[in-house]
């Protein structure tokens, strides 16, 4: 019989973050006790994701090294999430040592299953059942900031993504299930929340649409940071605009993936906006809430990218002045709308140019904007030490940038006013301000 341990490790966006918190507290519940390492662990969890096939090559990767561990002992191997869906049986012939392969909404059984375990591999990729889990208290993954889930799945099948297949449809928590989260982990001390979906901005329950609540969560718990993600253009309305530059708990930051500058993509991907309507609502929000950070997704070489479109998505990082970028080349993912119907035919050496010349103007954009920051100061939630240098204290501003400063440890789990002194491309620097 395997130790009650479990090792788990999240890949891919604040959905699975947000289930593995949800995951975690199943495990725990059922008496299993996290480690670090997951050789220690009698159940070793990845929680994987399928939105480029570079995800998943990865997390196959990271799952064979682990199976290596199943020979020292009695260990369980368990491979969940997006991943999980999409493959099934197919992950079971990749990696023959795995035990469990759970999709995105059959995860949270794992205890049960575990409890029942034959000794012959489980596949469980079904969707649509009922969700009691949904209504677990997530274990936050910090001891002060958390993610709560508020919608799942998505509708909107842009043409690139296979996210509508292995999470399905769009599906709203009651207000009062997610105002219960929050107060939960507000009585534990988290003091940042961040309410998580695909497209929050779509966010509707009877009639309660996203500002909604924002305003209850903001009105009924104590929790002082709110934060969500992500926004998506076509969805982001004035209500939530004018709830940005009045509610004081609400942070200011939207991340709104663009993901091209030139109409003709977005139309191709089925995005809903164009250029124009895109930089329209980031005024707006800029008007709004001055200091606001806007981060946002880009894509090149989606089928048919030309030079000159490409250069359309350059002219808008410069225009738009981004605070932060994820960047991505175009990925085939099997069974969606451009891989059935459109040629992958922009050749991956100029798809790598082209993500490589984008990120290197995004960086000078980030570099530009955050020395706007030398001389501000920011209200930074403290919730860590630097990765190099463990004498200096690591927080998060409003703007979600990370910054680094020198002071006491007591200034640890604190939401502390600092004084930005010097900024990098990705960092800031500063002082707590007197
Ligand atoms: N719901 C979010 C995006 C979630 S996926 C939204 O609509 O904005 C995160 C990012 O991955 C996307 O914004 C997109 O830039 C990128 N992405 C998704 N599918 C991709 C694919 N097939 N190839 C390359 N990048 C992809
Ligand atoms: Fe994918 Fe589009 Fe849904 Fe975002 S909105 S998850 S990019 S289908
Ligand atoms: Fe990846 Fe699934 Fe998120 S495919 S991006 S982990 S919803």
């Amino acid at each position: 019989m395997f130790a009650k341990t479990y090792y788990l490790h999240s890949y891919g966006c604040q959905m699975n973050l947000a289930d593995s918190g949800i995951l975690a507290a199943a495990m725990e519940g059922a008496g299993y006790r996290p480690v670090a390492d997951p050789v220690e662990a009698g159940v070793i969890i990845l929680n994987t994701c399928s939105v480029r096939e570079r995800a998943e090559t990865r997390a196959i990767g990271r799952l064979r090294e682990l199976a290596g561990l199943k020979k020292n002992g009695d260990s369980c191997l368990c491979a969940v999430g997006c991943m999980a869906q999409r493959l099934g049986d197919r992950l079971i012939n990749l990696v023959p040592e795995l035990d469990f392969v759970l999709g995105t909404e059959r995860l949270f059984d794992l205890p049960r299953l575990l409890a029942s375990r034959n000794g012959s591999p489980t596949v469980d990729t079904v969707m649509g059942g009922d969700s009691d889990w949904a209504e677990l208290a997530p274990v936050p993954d910090n001891p002060y900031t958390a993610n709560v889930t508020i919608t799942r799945g998505c509708d909107n099948y842009c043409a690139y993504c296979i996210v509508p297949y292995v999470r399905g449809p769009e599906r709203h928590r009651a207000p009062a299930a997610i105002i219960d989260d929050i107060k939960r982990l507000a009585g534990r001390g988290i003091l940042e929340v961040t309410l998580v979906g695909q497209n929050v901005n779509s966010y509707v329950y009877g009639e309660i649409r996203f500002p909604d609540l924002i305003r209850r969560v903001a009105r009924d718990t104590d929790i002082p940071r709110i934060r969500f993600i992500t926004s998506h253009p076509k969805d982001l309305s004035d209500d939530l605009i004018a709830l940005l530059a009045d509610e004081p708990k609400l942070m200011g930051h939207v991340h709104l993936p663009l993901q091209s500058g030139s109409d003709r993509i977005l139309a191709l991907m089925f995005r809903g906006y164009g250029y124009d309507r895109y930089r329209e609502r980031v005024s707006g929000l800029r008007r709004a809430r001055p200091d606001i950070a806007v981060t946002t997704d880009l894509m090149v070489g989606f089928p048919g990218e030309t030079e000159a479109e490409y250069q359309m998505t350059l002219a808008a990082v410069r225009e738009i002045a981004f605070d932060a970028a994820f960047m991505f080349r175009y990925s085939v993912r099997e069974g969606t709308w451009a891989a059935d119907h459109m040629a992958d035919d922009v050749p991956e050496p100029v798809k790598l140019e082209r993500l490589t010349a984008l990120i290197g103007l995004q960086k000078e954009v980030a570099y530009q904007v955050n020395q706007r920051e030398i001389g501000r100061t920011r209200s930074v939630l403290i919730d860590g030490v630097s990765r190099r240098d463990a004498a200096i204290l690591k927080g998060k501003t409003e703007g979600n940038k990370t910054i680094l400063l020198r002071g006491g440890a007591d200034l640890r789990g604190r939401i502390v006013p600092v004084t930005v002194t010097a900024a990098d491309s990705w960092t800031l620097h500063g002082e707590p301000a007197a």
